[in-house]
């Protein structure tokens, strides 16, 4: 399946001839020219997501109709969970038999998929110009050394939902700044109106439990690696332990449900939007379910959002970088088709209308200047300070196992299997083993 690398990738010579402005025109208009060069007939495109969706469907069908005869991209759904998407990819790719050209990635993915050379580099065709019009967190999760292996589609970031209905009805006229706060206002609208939980969460063994259990740990001044380079375990520091405590915390002290260990996004925003707990920490298109009657019992005026706690009232709150890529398969030989569909897939239009319709936050700078898509997706606004404060997991070819290593001992610890201590001590260890692993490579 493979074909050299001059077929698999537009050529320096062939981009030159389109040129910027022809290619622009070529993603705008339909690029029946381009496809017809790389393969006299159609171009059949399969594109690897994990979530199916009215407007998805409706986009690429409109793609398929304004490119009719050239080409056709059909849908093929992956698993919805990151994990489980991984791990279908990673055996696929191994086994040199991933079908998908543009294949839909979580913004962990490009490292790792770059380093085994699985995704091709886009440097040339996503140029400087183009990336400059995306938010740079979300180019910088494309990034492998040095090169760009991917566009970024939609962003998501950690945040704190609340009820404001209760907080206000329970006398709260500010959102909570700590987790101290958090916790207080629990206990009086749980007295005041019974409400079942205090703070919903994702704690389950899995990827979203290594991005709750990160921001428990820099809410509380600590973090995994040093800032700077990502070759210093910091994990077994007093900060760092700190954040495992509150988050242990929160169900010694039944501000969470003591099955929160076991919630993934969904178990959590069922609980929520069912009117059952206080808080919550989601992503941000969990807002866009509550407009839906269907969806949630809780009206969508009743539900605020923030930044998350921190430990420290004076340090400011971080929220985990989430969002997915669209990538190219390196074993794809339609990559001109496959470009077009991923620059009509990330086009203002396109990421506006996915933002209206379902609640995905843009990457591109534009869309959060649009009247209409603030006006139309609160959260944007709602959620500016913790949008605007992500902090990336780290970007490398191991992150995979550190990953797990993370998932593991952040779960046995927020289920009370070890004490945090242990689990951050032994985190320290595993990570520092990797690292080590991959320096003697
Ligand atoms: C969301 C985020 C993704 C994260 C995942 C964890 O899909 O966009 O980055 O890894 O949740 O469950």
């Amino acid at each position: 399946m493979k074909g050299s690398a001059e077929r698999r990738l537009l050529s320096r010579r062939r981009f030159l001839e389109l040129g910027g402005a022809g290619l622009a025109g070529a993603a705008l208009l339909g690029v029946a020219g381009c496809a017809r060069q790389e393969s006299k007939g159609l171009v059949r495109l399969v594109f690897s997501h994990g979530e199916d969706s009215e407007v998805l469907r409706d986009q690429i069908q409109r793609f398929n109709q304004r490119n009719k005869g050239a080409i056709e991209v059909a849908l093929r759904l992956a698993p919805a969970d990151t994990d489980q998407y991984f791990e279908k990819l990673r055996i696929e790719f191994q086994a040199g038999e991933a079908e998908a050209d543009i294949i839909s990635g979580d913004v962990i993915w490009p490292a790792q998929f770059a380093a085994k050379g699985w995704i091709s580099d886009l440097s040339d065709l996503f140029t400087a110009d183009l990336r400059a019009s995306y938010l740079p967190a979300t180019v910088d999760s494309n990034t492998y050394e040095g090169r760009i292996y991917g566009v970024p589609w939609f962003t998501d970031a950690g945040l704190l939902y609340y009820r404001q209905d209760l907080l206000e009805q329970a006398g709260f006229s500010d959102t909570p700044k700590t987790w101290d706060e958090m916790k207080e206002m629990v206990a009086k609208v749980r007295r005041d109106r019974g409400t079942r939980y205090g703070f919903v969460f994702q704690g389950s063994e899995y990827e979203g439990g290594v991005v709750n259990g990160l921001e428990f740990i820099w809410n509380s001044g600590g973090g995994v690696l040093a800032p700077h380079g990502i070759d210093k375990v910091i994990v077994a520091a007093p900060e760092a332990v700190a954040g495992l405590k509150t988050a242990r915390g929160m169900v010694t002290g039944r501000v969470a449900p003591v099955a929160v260990p076991s919630y993934k996004e969904y178990e959590s925003y069922t609980v929520f939007l069912n009117g059952d707990a206080v808080f919550m920490r989601n992503w941000p298109n969990v807002y866009a379910r509550a407009a839906d009657p269907s969806l949630s019992k809780v009206e969508q005026e009743r539900i605020g959002v923030a930044p998350l706690p921190v430990a420290h009232p004076e340090s400011s709150a971080h929220s985990g970088l989430g969002g997915w890529n669209l990538m190219v398969n390196t074993a794809s030989e339609k990559t001109e088709a496959a470009w077009a569909f991923i620059r009509y897939l990330s086009a203002p239009e396109q990421q506006k209308e996915r933002a209206l319709k379902g609640g995905y936050l843009p990457t591109r700078k534009d869309c959060y200047e649009d009247g209409e898509i603030l006006s139309r997706v609160p959260v944007i606004e709602l959620g500016r300070e913790a949008i605007r404060d992500v902090r990336s997991r780290p970007v490398t070819p191991l992150y995979h196992d550190m990953s797990l290593a993370m998932a593991e001992q952040f779960h046995a610890s927020l289920a009370g299997m070890v004490a945090p201590e242990r689990a951050a001590a032994t985190l320290q260890e595993r990570l520092q083993e990797i690292l080590e692993r991959s320096d003697s490579l």
